[in-house]
Order: structure tokens, then sequence, then C-alpha cells
């Protein structure tokens, strides 16, 4: 277990006075990290240097091109705000493995006592970085470190992670990234959850016959041949994103909103979920990823996964979860769907097998969350037809309020708030659930691109009536 004092750890720490980050040169950065730190400037929550670090044979005003480019081209450029980010901004180039690459980092850090160093670089660095930091004192009391997915390969290498980082850095300064919990959309599982109090009395295995989680993508592996074939579909969204979205759909109310009661829940529910085995997986690959650049020729790995999970609690005992991950599927959306029983008799005589009683979350790419029931349709006699209840909202960045998720928890890392970050006993229950079936060799079928995945997925949902179809 970790450690995790039940206390507010906002309350415990000072905000971070630096930013370090490594990778600056990288794809996440110029995809993703400048543009968050562009609006973190604008909102005025980032007025510290900001280090970054990367081994180009750059220099500081090329990094500064490269963070202009990248606003550009991903994000909102200001001219204000960029100002400012260029004037916070620093280049240290070096290689990682050079003490002396950590000596000018020192130097650059000045007088700042508690930096962020952010790893946005390949999770075998994270060991090196880390004990280079140690040695050349970059990180006293206060100092925290961001880390990246993936989180480990499976259960014994993010256990020997842990080790790593925690021997450095104590757990509440680590901050593990899982973009998805920063989502809006993710967010708002919990509050409307916990928000309201109509909800919760249904969210049990009384009123519940299913939850269906579909992460499905219409592109392929879009370049990250390389990558997929050292992941697949298990370890690059099932394993974290999708087993979070679980554990904030099935955990029991929080004592509170800091961040050790949420991740005590999170953990109580991740524990409870019984590891996984073949029988309750199919696995797929998508015809025509054996010829994506860096992909084998003989791959076995998947692109597509369908399990069936149950959480073995008061609560959940008996409601199968069904979640499925892909890509080169027929559409590219993300959804919980809970379904709810019939009522307990046929009163009136048209109602269909499945009554259509329903809870929604659409996390991507429209944000929606509906209630699904039957209505009457006006006119004589008594039968009805399906209708939602729905709250949406266009996924538009950049309108009053609105946050993206890595300039949400790169804030928060800065502040010192974990509520958004996979703590470590959470990633680890995590892996357990999937470790059993990622090494072995198991089953895989061949899916059409543009298709639903492997009809063989079917058998998993045989008894509940067929997979949720996702529509619009
Ligand atoms: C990433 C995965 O973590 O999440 C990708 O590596 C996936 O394969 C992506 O496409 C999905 O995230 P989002 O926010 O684009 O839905």
């Amino acid at each position: 277990m970790s450690e995790h004092p039940s206390v507010m750890p906002e309350r415990m720490t000072d905000p971070s006075d630096a930013l370090v980050f490594f990778g600056a040169t990288g794809d996440l950065a110029y995809k993703k990290i400048f543009p968050a730190l562009l609006s973190l400037v604008k909102r005025g929550r980032l007025d510290v240097p900001v280090v970054g670090v990367a081994k180009s044979g750059w220099n500081l005003e090329q990094l500064r091109a490269r963070a202009r480019e990248s606003i550009a081209t991903n994000g909102k450029l200001d001219e204000a705000a960029f100002a400012k980010l260029s004037a916070q901004l620093r280049y240290v180039d070096g290689d990682y493995g050079d003490p002396a690459t950590f000596q000018k980092i020192h130097e650059e850090l000045g007088a700042a006592k508690r930096p962020t160093h952010y790893l946005a670089i390949p999770p075998s660095m994270f060991p090196v970085v880390v004990t280079q930091l140690a040695k050349a004192s970059c990180c006293g009391e206060g100092a925290r470190v961001v880390v990246e997915k993936p989180f480990g390969r499976d259960l014994a290498s993010a256990r020997a992670l842990n080790k790593t980082l925690l021997g450095v850095f104590p757990e509440r300064f680590i901050f593990r990234i899982d973009h998805y919990l920063g989502k809006e959309a993710v967010q708002n599982i919990l509050y409307f959850r916990f928000a309201n109090a109509f909800l919760e009395p249904l969210l049990n295995r009384q009123y519940v016959e299913n939850v269906q989680i579909t992460m499905a993508e219409s592109f392929g592996v879009t370049g990250r041949g390389k990558f997929y074939e050292e992941t697949g579909v298990i370890r690059d969204v099932i394993q974290n994103h999708l087993l979070q979205v679980v554990s904030y759909l099935a955990m029991e109310a929080p004592a509170g909103t800091y961040a050790e009661a949420i991740r005590d829940e999170q953990a109580k529910v991740l524990r409870n979920i019984r590891p996984l085995c073949h029988e309750n997986m199919v696995r797929g690959q998508f015809d025509g990823y054996r010829d994506e650049p860096g992909v084998a020729k003989d791959s076995y790995m998947a692109t597509y996964a369908a399990l069936r999970l149950y959480v073995d609690s008061w609560r959940w005992e008996g409601v199968p979860f069904l979640v499925r991950a892909g890509k080169s599927l027929a559409t590219t959306c993300t959804e919980v769907m809970v379904e709810l029983k019939n009522p307990p008799q046929v009163v009136f005589q048209e109602a269909a097998p499945r009554i259509g009683n329903t809870l929604r979350f659409r996390l991507s790419p429209k944000v929606t969350i509906a209630l699904g029931a039957r209505a009457k349709v006006p006119g004589e006699g008594m039968t009805g037809a399906p209708t939602e209840l729905a709250f949406t909202e266009e996924p538009e960045q950049g309108t009053a309020g609105r946050m993206d998720a890595y300039e949400r928890l790169l804030g928060d890392a800065m502040q010192g708030d974990a509520t958004l970050f996979a703590r470590q006993d959470v990633v680890e229950a995590a892996w357990a659930i999937v470790d059993p079936v990622i090494h072995g060799p198991s089953d895989l079928h061949p899916y059409a691109p543009g298709s639903w995945g492997p009809p063989e997925a079917d058998r998993l949902v045989a008894d509940i009536g067929g997979w949720n179809p996702i529509v619009g």
C-alpha cells in the first residue's frame, strides 16, 4: 500500500516554483504541452521559470520558435501571453545520462526550491532521469515529478517503476498522468453521480442489468506502429483510461473531494474487480495492421479487445461490466452505457424485451449525459417509444472556463493537487486485473477496418442481448 495520508494535500504543500520538462523538442510537447502552458499563462496559473530539456543540439531561440509553431498549430496563439511564456522559457540541451546536463538544470533553477519535473519521455528513461535529478540536488523538499503513461508494461514492471520513483519522491509528489482523468466529461461522471441524489439508489445490482463501456476510434495506429507493437490496446487504453472510467462509475461516494478520499474509493473498486481470464476476453486485429510501418509481418498484437469484468462487491455482485476498445472501428466515440433492468411486471403489453431504461455518458467527441426512458406516444392506446432526456455540450476548446486535460493536469501538479492523477495502489490494482491475460499467447481474430471489431466478441454479450448500439 502506498503512503496516502487522508488529509488534504492541498494544505500540505506550497505551489511549485519552477517547471522542468524533459522531452521539450518531442511530439507530446509539440502537440499538447506548449498549448497547455500558454493557456496556463493566460489564466495566470503559470508564473515561474519553465525549463525545457532535450538532446537535440538546439538553443533557446529554437525552442521558442518551436513553442510558437506548436501553439499556432495545436492551440490558439495569443501574442501577449506568448511573450510572457517566451520570457519564462529556458532551455538545457544535453544527454539524460550525463551529470553535466543536470548541473545545467540546477543552475537554471536558480532559487527555485520546489520544481515540478515533468518527464515527457519514454518510461525506460525515468530511472536514469530521476536518479540524476537527485544527484544534482534538484529534488529538495516539495519537488515533484510528473510521469506520462504507459506506467510500466505489467504489474511487476509497474511495481519496479514505483520503487524507483519512491526512492526519490514521496508518493504525494508523484503525479502519474492519465489524461482521461483530466477530461471534463470524465469528471462529470463523478459530479453527476454524487451531486444528485436521484441516481445513487439506482446504481447497483438491484437496478442495473449491465454496464457497457466502448472506446471506438475510426483511425488506425497513425504512424505509431512501433509504439503500438509494444503496447497493444489493453496496455494503451484499457489498463489506464477505461479502468479509471470504470472506477469512477462503480465507486462508493467519497468522503470529500480531496485527493485521497477519491483515490481511496477508486482503489477499493479496482481491487474488487476479478482478475481477467481468457474466457472473458476477445482480442482482435484489424486487417492491414501488419502492413503499418514499424509493425511485424506476423504481429500478434491486439488492436481491439473486449472484456467482461465483474466487480465483486455488495453493490455490484453479478452485474457484468463490458469494456471494449479498438482502432479502425466504425466510428470515433467513447461512451458509457448503464442499462437498467426492466420493470418487474409488464403493465403495458407493447413493451419490448429491452425497455431502454438507460443512463448514458458520452465522453467524446461530444459530451452527453442522457437518461433513456420510454414515453407514451400521443394518441389512442398505451403504447410508447424510447426517448432521452439529455444534457449535451459541444467539445469546443478555449471557451470561458473550459480546460484541456493537459492544462488542467499540469496546473494541478504545480499546485500539488493529486486528485486527478493515478496513485500507486490504483495503478497496481489496474495492472493486477489485466496481468493474467497480457503475457501468454491468446486468440486473435481479424476484423475489417470500419467494422465493429471481430464478431467473436459477441459471445461476451450473448446473454445480455448484444452490444448496445452506438448511435450518432
Ligand atoms: C492515448 C492513446 O493515451 O489516448 C491513444 O495512446 C488514444 O492510442 C488516445 O488514441 C485517446 O485519447 P483522446 O483524448 O484523443 O480520446
